[in-house]
């Protein structure tokens, strides 16, 4: 059973407050390359009608030797509010990159300063940046010149446990310009591992103005209600918890503002949801959408018998008609098997 103390509980009921903009939701979806396309945030904007929403990185070099918007940057007018979220280490590329993102229709630019990919890093941008504050401060001094919506930094705590800098890091940010925060409570070097040192986001929270977003290890309302009452942040952001369950966001957001936790989808359930799921991939994208819908579709297949095996099978489907054959064909087993489950209750009870 799951409380809220009283104090966040007043703190939670008002908006988040990024700059001019107000948001009805303390509970973020997170940026994740390759995940939070067009398709996926339509899937959890059902679920958390106010929630924010954010792009996949969008590289800011890239944007400025293309005639054309990459699909990735692509949003739709219904999916607000919407974060556009940029990489680079050029203030002048990611000004203009900036400028695209509003006009597209982005509510808040973010700018990725904790993404740990070597790709990434050794070319200056992501977590790199928490080693060049200066950097890192003058483009967000840039993109504030240039865009008229917040502009919003997410980053991790340090480059590795010998370099925990996000306090001073932080507080440079917030004097650049920018109009809130999240961190995400892992060094560079931890990557995905370990723990996330939800500790060091509350002594963020205790020397910043701006808002605090947490971000790390939040799978459940659990998870989000302690990290919450553990940091003081003014909200949470859902990763990884997200992947093949499009539901969690819904379900914080209706816990924070409710008290009500939601019962959890049953395995029928999500199967429908990845079912149509690939299918608007495959809307959206044509094959290559199949090919990016096997890795959901294998997070989905998750705790029901014979599961292992379909992921197996998704993991390697070469058509969208194979995979809803499969999803079908595992849903109709699983119904008959609720119905016998039932029915022995029934006979149980009499
Ligand atoms: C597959 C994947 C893709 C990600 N892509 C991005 C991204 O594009 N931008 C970003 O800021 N963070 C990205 N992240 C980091 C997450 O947003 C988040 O900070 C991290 O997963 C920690 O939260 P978690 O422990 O709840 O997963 C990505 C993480 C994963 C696993």
């Amino acid at each position: 059973m799951v409380t809220l103390s009283n104090s966040l509980k007043t703190k939670l009921s008002t908006p988040l407050k990024i700059g001019a903009l107000e948001v009805k939701s303390r509970v973020l979806q997170s940026p994740l390359s390759g995940v939070t396309d067009l398709v996926f945030r339509r899937l959890v904007r059902r679920y958390a009608p106010d929630s924010m929403m954010y792009t996949e990185m969008v590289n800011a070099t890239g944007l400025h030797y293309v005639k054309h918007l990459p699909k990735i940057m692509e949003v739709d007018p219904l999916e607000r509010p919407i974060s556009i979220q940029l990489f680079d280490c050029r203030p002048d590329f990611l000004a203009e990159a900036a400028i695209k993102a509003v006009a597209e229709g982005a509510d808040t630019v973010d700018i990725n300063m904790g993404c740990p990919v070597n790709k990434i890093t050794k070319n200056g941008g992501g977590s790199s940046l928490l080693r060049q504050p200066e950097v890192a401060e003058s483009i967000v001094r840039e993109v504030v010149k240039a865009v008229d919506v917040p502009v919003t930094v997410k980053t991790r705590i340090g480059w590795n446990d010998k370099e925990i800098t996000i306090l001073d890091f932080a507080l440079r940010m917030q004097d650049a310009g920018a109009k809130m925060i999240t961190v995400h409570g892992r060094t560079r070097a931890q990557g995905y591992n370990g723990n996330a040192r939800w500790e060091w986001i509350a002594r963020v929270k205790e020397v910043l103005s701006i808002p605090v977003i947490a971000n790390g290890d939040i799978f459940s309302v659990e998870s989000a209600v302690k990290c919450l009452e553990q940091t003081n942040a003014d909200g949470v952001m859902c990763s990884r918890g997200t992947m093949g369950y499009p539901f969690l966001v819904g379900e914080i957001d209706c816990f924070l503002k409710t008290g009500e936790q939601l019962p959890p989808p049953t395995p029928v359930q999500r199967l429908e949801c990845a079912k149509y799921h690939l299918q608007a991939l495959y809307e959206y994208k044509g094959d290559r959408g199949v090919r990016q819908a096997r890795k959901h579709m294998t997070w989905y297949a998750k705790g029901f018998s014979g599961a292992a095996d379909l992921r197996g099978h998704l993991s390697v489907i070469e058509s969208v008609h194979q995979g809803v054959e499969l999803i079908d064909r595992t849903i109709e087993q699983l119904m008959n098997g609720y119905e016998v489950e039932e029915e022995l209750e029934v006979i149980a009870l009499v």
